[in-house]
């Protein structure tokens, strides 16, 4: 019932059969390639019961986790590109990395499942997460041929592969699909918030808390908001050492090349509203910190939302800090926290997959008494 609300009151009046981004530069819309995946306009929501807690007045939330009613999260946008262009150049499957919990290789998954594509996934170890396990399972479901190399071989290995599965694959072996191509999602992104705020829906955020991991949602925003002349503050919060602030920016310069090649109207930018917030990150990738778990604990008391350890529960820890400790000076502003991690259920889906399909290397995740961290 949930999930039926949310996605036939989208918010949004325009016809979002296309992206924002085409109807705003339309020379982009012959040349980039995107495919459909999903209702994808999120909803941004007030979060009420967190300002009544906090006495603020302005705090949102845009719900990226449900972009896609099959797997929702930041990955979906990136791929309706990335996928689109696959499509176009017929290729028949294609070929993601990243740890064995990784949301974008399972998101690659279920999307190529969708479009009639295949998809591989090559996967290293990785600190134990709650969602480890559910992710797995969800990528047998999904038909996603998993491949298990150790992490200190893995470019050698990646070589060989790659060697096995070409020319017939596509290969997406940039983490989390932080390529430019991808990253198009989340300036798509911002002009959809841009929109939100024309029609009333929010006002005009000063700030934006997101996560940062390999980069690509980020780079997006900063990108987008100052395409779309937002004045929003995005506050990207270090999940990963993949990439710092420079990597941000590259990335945001080169999409923003893209982008230009097609269409040359498009303006000059100054990307100045990044801020990049290292305090967050604890001891490392998909490792807890206490001040990310007692964030998951808060939003989900006010705002019953569930959030996870490694990216979204580190991202609203500095939301909250930011909000406490600036009370004063932000009374009259907006702060929005994007929520990139995804809330669709797949539980039923998952309930009578065997483990035994993994690589015989995974099984111990089924079979050892692992401590489950949130
Ligand atoms: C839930 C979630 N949030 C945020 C991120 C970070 O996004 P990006 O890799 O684009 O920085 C990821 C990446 O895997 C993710 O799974």
């Amino acid at each position: 019932m949930r999930i039926k609300r949310i996605f036939v009151d989208t918010q949004m009046k325009k016809d979002d059969n296309m992206p924002i981004l085409f109807d705003t530069f339309p020379k982009l819309e012959a040349n980039i390639p995107w495919i459909r995946l999903g209702p994808m306009n999120t909803p941004v929501e007030r979060m009420g019961k967190l300002e009544d807690k906090l006495e603020l007045d302005s705090l949102w939330v845009k719900r990226d986790d449900i972009t896609s009613p099959i797997y929702g999260g930041n990955k979906p946008r990136k791929l309706e590109f990335i996928l689109g262009d696959a499509k176009k150049r017929g290729y028949k499957r294609v070929m993601t990395t990243g740890g064995f919990g990784s949301n974008f290789c399972v998101a690659n998954a279920a999307m190529c499942k969708e479009i009639g594509l295949k998809a591989v996934a090559v996967l290293v170890d990785q600190p134990m997460t709650s969602y480890v396990k559910k992710n797995l399972l969800f990528n047998i479901y999904c038909g996603n041929e998993l491949i298990y190399i150790k992490k200190k071989k893995r470019l050698k290995w990646i070589k060989f592969i790659k060697r096995i599965f070409n020319p017939k694959t596509y290969f997406m072996l940039v983490p989390g699909g932080s390529v430019p191509l991808g990253t198009l999602g989340f300036v798509n992104a911002a002009f959809e918030l841009g929109e939100q705020v024309k029609e009333g829906l929010i006002p005009e955020p000063d700030h934006i808390f997101v996560p940062s991991g390999s980069a690509g949602t980020v780079a997006g925003l900063v990108l987008g908001i100052k395409l779309a002349n937002l004045k929003s503050k995005i506050h990207a919060v270090q999940i990963s050492s993949y990439t710092g602030y420079e990597g941000i920016v590259k990335l945001a310069y080169e999409t923003w090349e893209l982008m230009k090649k097609y269409d040359e109207t498009i303006s000059d930018v100054e990307i100045d509203n990044l801020i990049f917030e290292r305090k967050y990150f604890g001891d490392g990738y998909a490792l807890p910190t206490d001040e990310g778990i007692e964030a998951i604990e808060i939003i989900r008391e006010t705002e019953n939302l569930e959030l996870e350890i490694t990216y979204s529960g580190k991202t609203f820890a500095a939301f909250l800090d930011f909000v406490k400790e600036n009370r004063e000076e932000i009374k009259n502003k907006t702060i929005l926290f994007w929520n990139t991690y995804n809330s669709i259920d797949v539980s039923n889906l998952i309930q009578n997959v065997n483990y035994k399909e993994l690589p015989k290397q995974l099984y111990w995740i089924f079979e050892e008494d692992i401590i489950s961290k949130l």
